[in-house]
């Protein structure tokens, strides 16, 4: 029954989710990234598409296979990703930013292969645009904006500090810290804080049924229809 209620639950709607790691070039044989896998952002496309949504999935570099009926456009560095996700947000219902968008990129990328020559290298590096901080700014009032956070210290204090910051309904707080949380592992412990102060931590999951209960927290909390 639980199938059945959630198997239509987004007919007519449009999700925008966004998953993986970026890639930041300093040649073009280097770059700067992280050990993002984009399993958590793949599930929840998913997920989605499976409750009838239409999806579209923006993804840094992974080898995840695209899951069935799933839009999905690559993307490498962040400022490409910012681009591509202004471009689907209008329409976007739900926006999901799971992906971990690199935070700084070199000031230059070289045009051939930097030599290794000096015992110290030094790298310039500027801030990336902040992808969901811009959607919260720019959002319909209609519209629901999920962020994720992942964080190691002060965990629930940033995790917050980010909801109210980028004017999100929900944010999805993945502790780095905690056994079966973060990046490469097959599993999810969210905590899950919505802007009205509601929290709920959800038990270790494999990421697959993470999405499924962010998915359905989400939709309780829209108002009937
Ligand atoms: N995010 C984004 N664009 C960026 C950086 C982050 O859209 N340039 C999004 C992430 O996809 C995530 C949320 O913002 O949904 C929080 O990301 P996180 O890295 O935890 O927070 P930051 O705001 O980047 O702050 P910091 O890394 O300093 O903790
Ligand atoms: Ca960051």
């Amino acid at each position: 029954a639980a199938l059945l209620a959630r198997r239509h639950s987004l007919a007519g709607k449009h999700v925008l989710v966004t998953a993986g790691p970026t890639r930041e070039m300093i040649d073009p044989v280097r770059c700067l990234t992280n050990p993002s896998t984009g399993t958590m952002g793949f599930a929840l496309a998913r997920a989605a598409a499976r409750r009838g949504a239409r999806v579209t999935l923006v993804t840094g570099p992974t080898l995840l296979p695209t899951p069935p009926g799933v839009t999905r456009i690559d993307v490498t560095s962040a400022q490409e990703m910012y681009e591509v996700v202004l471009q689907h947000a209008d329409t976007a219902d739900f926006v999901f930013m799971a992906a971990a968008v690199a935070d700084y990129t070199p000031v230059e990328t070289a045009p051939s292969k930097l030599k290794k020559e000096a015992d110290e290298l030094v790298l310039r590096l500027r801030r990336t645009p902040d992808i969901l901080a811009e959607l919260g700014r720019r959002r319909r009032p209609d519209q629901v904006l999920v962020g994720f956070a992942m964080e190691t210290d002060n965990a629930l204090e940033n995790a917050r500090e980010k909801l109210r910051r980028k004017n999100l309904d929900w944010i999805a707080l993945n502790r780095l810290n905690e056994p079966g949380a973060g990046f490469g592992t097959g599993t999810n412990r969210l905590t899950l804080l919505h802007r009205s102060g509601h929290l709920e931590e959800l038990p270790l999951l494999p990421k697959d049924e993470a999405a499924e209960a962010l998915l359905d927290r989400v939709l309780r909390e829209i108002p009937s229809g």
